[in-house]
């Protein structure tokens, strides 16, 4: 249904409710607690905020900006800034790395909606959760159920349009999942032997930095905030000449911050007070709030409803993701909504069955040292998101220009006003912060 008249979001609030929804999902509680975990805690929390708002903060602001004055997908946006160059090649770089991160994406949201379902059979005290979540993930055919369910649920919100589709879900559910983890934050400290985690998640050990925690940093905070592969491109290519660029992303980067050091607060004080390894891995957020869960009173029904919250945050992070293969495939190839959300659904559920058969029948198969799920949430937070930052902020300073940036950004004026630093930090901060960390983590994890 492209009739020349392209959809916009119907309010300030709903961009920035978006948005917000991108960036709130398994990346601020799932992936921030386990990476924040094997990383050494508090001193990796400390260069992770420094790249949220080094960094993060005004990437997010041109990639916005850069959507906003094209109004088109990436692949369109970076076409109709540099006609007849290469840079197009950027945003299909985006578009690859959609495909990749919502394929493994969808296999831990499968997790999470199959929690939230475990919950109805209460989270009580002395159960063995670690074994509980190693037997979900090794079984066969339940990942790739849940993994499937989830990809349906996606698809049908994408299918169903921006507007209808995306905004109207991402408006009641996330102050109540704010809400949740609060009661989780306040449980967590006050069980018996949280002390040692709070030290964990509070008191940096600088010794123990490396490339690999600078660039785990660095991949985090991209992925956090949806940077690097035009996620905020395409949502800002809905966003109206009305609103305020900067002050919207803001509010972005605010929120999406708070959530992931609530998520630390409710976790890490839980991990030592149950006996946990920190650096346990992916599975330490689905082993830990059960276990905090099963020692509050209504425990199966606060567990119940964190994660089927999550699931939702979950859900408008993924649309995000699918909304940039599919706004593609509807800009630049004429596809209908429809059949681009159903023919992606269906690719990204295949791209993602390695990594859910990652710990069952292709346990075997491990790259770097590194497991299915991991070689991919790797490659794509790590390596592309980065990668993609990298070229998109080179663009804006020297092909674009930082002042048409700046110009888009302050349009129309808001609080937070962009001026000349901007140039500094486009054109020297970032691809030089950015390239010397990809480079030196790179080197740093593999040698
Ligand atoms: N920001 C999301 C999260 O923290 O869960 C993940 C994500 C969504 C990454 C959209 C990239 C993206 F384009
Ligand atoms: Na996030």
């Amino acid at each position: 249904m492209n009739n020349g008249h392209r959809e916009q979001w119907a309010s300030r609030i709903g961009f920035i409710l978006a948005a917000a929804g991108s960036a709130v999902g398994l990346g601020n509680i799932w992936r921030f607690s386990y990476v924040a975990g094997e990383q050494g805690g508090a001193a990796f929390v400390f260069i992770y905020l420094i790249a949220i708002l080094l960094i993060g903060y005004p990437l997010m602001v041109t990639e916005i900006a850069i959507g906003r004055k094209t109004q088109k997908n990436p692949i369109g946006a970076f076409k109709s800034l540099a006609p007849d160059t290469p840079w197009w090649i950027v945003g299909a770089l985006g578009v690859l790395t959609a495909f990749v991160i919502l394929s493994f994406y969808s296999v831990v949201a499968g997790w999470s909606l199959a929690y939230t379902f475990k919950a109805f059979g209460g989270f009580v005290p002395g159960l063995d959760y670690e074994g509980i979540f190693i037997s979900h993930i090794t079984d066969v055919y339940m990942p790739i159920f849940w993994h499937a369910a989830f990809m349906i649920l996606t698809l049908v919100i994408i299918a169903s349009g921006v507007v209808k589709g995306i905004q109207r879900w991402s408006k009641v559910l996330m102050p109540l999942l704010f809400a949740i983890l609060l009661a989780l934050v306040v449980r967590g400290l006050t069980l018996e032997g949280a002390g040692a985690g709070v030290a964990f998640y509070l008191t940096p050990d600088f010794t123990e930095i490396s490339g690999e925690t600078f660039l785990t940093a660095l991949g985090q905070a991209f992925f956090t905030l949806s940077l690097g592969m035009g996620a905020l491109i395409t949502y800002g290519s809905y966003l109206s000449q009305k609103e305020n660029v900067s002050d919207s992303a803001g509010w972005v980067v605010g929120m999406d911050t708070l959530v992931a050091l609530l998520a630390g607060f409710a976790i890490f004080p839980a991990v030592f007070a149950i006996g946990f390894d920190p650096a346990g891995g992916v599975g330490l957020a689905f082993i830990t709030l059960p276990a905090v869960f099963a020692e509050m009173p209504l425990g199966g029904l606060f567990g119940f409803l964190f994660f089927l919250l999550l699931t939702i945050a979950a859900l408008t992070s993924a649309i995000s993701l699918l909304e940039v293969v599919v706004a593609w495939l509807i800009d630049e190839k004429g596809w209908d909504r429809l059949k681009a959300s159903m023919l992606m659904g269906l690719i990204i559920f295949v791209v993602g069955l390695p990594p859910t058969l990652g710990y069952s029948v292709l346990s075997g198969v491990t790259i770097f040292g590194m497991d299915i799920l991991d070689t991919y949430d790797f490659l794509s937070g790590n390596i592309l998101l980065p990668l993609g930052g990298l070229l998109t902020s080179i663009f804006a300073g020297y092909i674009w220009r930082a002042k048409s940036v700046i110009d888009e950004a302050n349009n129309p004026k808001g609080k937070i006003v962009f001026g000349q630093w901007y140039g500094y930090v486009i054109q020297y901060l970032l691809p030089l912060a950015i390239g010397a960390v990809l480079i030196w983590g790179i080197i740093s994890t593999f040698i």
